[in-house]
């Protein structure tokens, strides 16, 4: 199968920067019609503006998804300035480094309300549209929702609790909509990037205190993880992990937990000796 997105619309959550931003330049050199949504105006009005220059159909609807009523206003206003919504790519997301136990209940709420929550609550919103999208079509097209997850919905990471169970319970809900959507004749695919190259870390991060190391700066290229979620989209790939990192965890998991869980620990044993040595010293 081959997806044609040409004249298709494709609202993008987390479109300022980053891999909503990468992927929406992606879509529209492919024809897309994007609808791009996140919290700053300005950044989205940018890409908008970089878009139109490529030659596409784009608009921006700012707004906070962790708001129900604008979540309902970004899929009612993409619907009627471009008449449909064929596409919804859930990127939108944040992020939480450090030790859970120093952690506070607000941080797990807050990364669960973006990752989890907004998510599943934009798809509840675009559903009856993406249904409409199937039913209207004449040419066997299938409406899509792509869901921007992480590795870290497949296997616990340490110092990235709450993101881990935000993103595992995104895992759990693709699953378990991949089969319930087929009766509407929409596909969910899930992406599963590694550790990603931000354009702002500090924005990225609600919280920056972990003390295992996590190569930021030399992490994947957003681009990366950008073609990865168009080649999902046209080729209809349920499920990928995208770069060597996150594919061997994918792997490792499959065929070789006990490896995997090993290293995971040795990060945190590793961590903990050289506090122990600077305590040592001092
Ligand atoms: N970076 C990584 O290492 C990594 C690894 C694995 C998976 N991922 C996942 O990939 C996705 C994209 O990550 P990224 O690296 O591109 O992150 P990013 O550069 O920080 O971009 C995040 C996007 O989400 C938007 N956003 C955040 N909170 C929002 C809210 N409450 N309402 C609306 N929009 C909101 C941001 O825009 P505003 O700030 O303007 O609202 C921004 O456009 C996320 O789901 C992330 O969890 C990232």
């Amino acid at each position: 199968m081959r997806r044609d997105l040409r004249g298709r619309v494709v609202l993008v959550t987390g479109a300022s920067r980053g891999i909503g931003r990468r992927a929406a330049e992606r879509l529209a050199k492919l024809g897309a019609t994007l609808a791009l949504t996140a919290r700053s105006a300005d950044d989205l009005n940018k890409v908008v503006g970089e878009l139109k220059g490529l030659g596409a159909r784009a608009d921006s609807f700012p707004g906070d998804l962790t708001r129900p009523e604008d979540r309902e206003r970004i899929v009612a206003q993409t619907v009627e300035r471009f008449g449909q919504l064929d596409v919804l790519i859930n990127c939108a997301g944040v992020c939480s480094f450090g030790e859970f136990s120093t952690s506070s209940e607000e941080v797990v709420r807050k990364v669960l309300e973006v990752n989890f929550f907004a998510p599943a609550e934009m798809i509840r919103v675009a559903a009856p549209h993406l249904t409409r999208s199937f039913e209207t079509s004449h040419d066997g097209w299938r409406p899509v929702i792509v869901n921007v997850a992480s590795i870290c919905g497949r296997w616990g990471i340490p110092s990235m609790s709450e993101h881990c169970a935000s993103k595992h319970a995104f895992v759990g809900l693709t699953e378990s909509l991949r089969a319930e959507f087929q009766r509407f004749g929409i596909d969910v695919l899930l992406v599963l990037p590694g550790l990603v190259r931000s354009d702002d870390l500090n924005r990225h991060l609600l919280r920056n205190e972990g003390k295992i190391h996590l190569d930021f700066e030399g992490a994947q290229p957003s681009d990366e993880v950008a073609d990865s979620v168009v080649r999902s989209l046209l080729k209809n790939r349920a499920e990928a992990a995208v770069g060597f990192a996150s594919w061997w965890v994918w792997f490792g998991k499959r065929f070789f937990p006990r490896g995997v869980r090993f290293f995971m620990q040795r990060k945190v044993w590793k961590y903990a000796r050289r506090h122990r040595e600077r305590e040592g010293s001092a």
